[in-house]
């Protein structure tokens, strides 16, 4: 049965594109719009690309407007700050973590999966 419920959560992801994600250079990130509302910040640390929701957790900033220093976003709004690696509040007055997204390649496409309960809920 556990097998069963592991399969059927992986069919229940969406795999949305991240265009423009692959021409970030080292050090920069950008806001992307998903299709159903969702803003996705994608940053490139060192050559790898990490995704969060775009929107901080403690009010309605655009974090790829803050400043990106190693794997921590700080926010443009009061300076709290995430970890992007997984989303986790690494400064005040954060203290909720944002959703952060594994960025994979699929069929050559770099994009994340977004679990459908998972979209839509802002
Ligand atoms: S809105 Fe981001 S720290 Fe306040």
């Amino acid at each position: 049965m556990t097998g069963f419920r592991e399969e059927s959560e992986l069919d229940r992801k969406t795999f949305f594109a991240l265009p423009g994600a692959d021409q970030l250079a080292p050090g920069d990130m950008m806001p992307i719009d998903l299709p159903g509302g969702r803003c996705i910040a994608v940053y490139n640390v060192e050559g790898t690309l990490y995704a969060t929701d775009d929107r901080c957790s403690h009010g309605n900033a655009s974090l790829a407007d803050g400043d990106l220093e190693g794997f921590r976003i700080i926010c443009p709004f009061h300076e709290g700050a995430f970890d992007i690696r997984d989303g986790s509040p690494a400064g005040y007055p954060c203290t909720v973590p944002v959703k952060s997204y594994a960025v994979v390649s699929q069929d050559g496409v770099t994009g994340l999966f977004i679990a459908e309960d998972e979209h839509d809920q802002d």
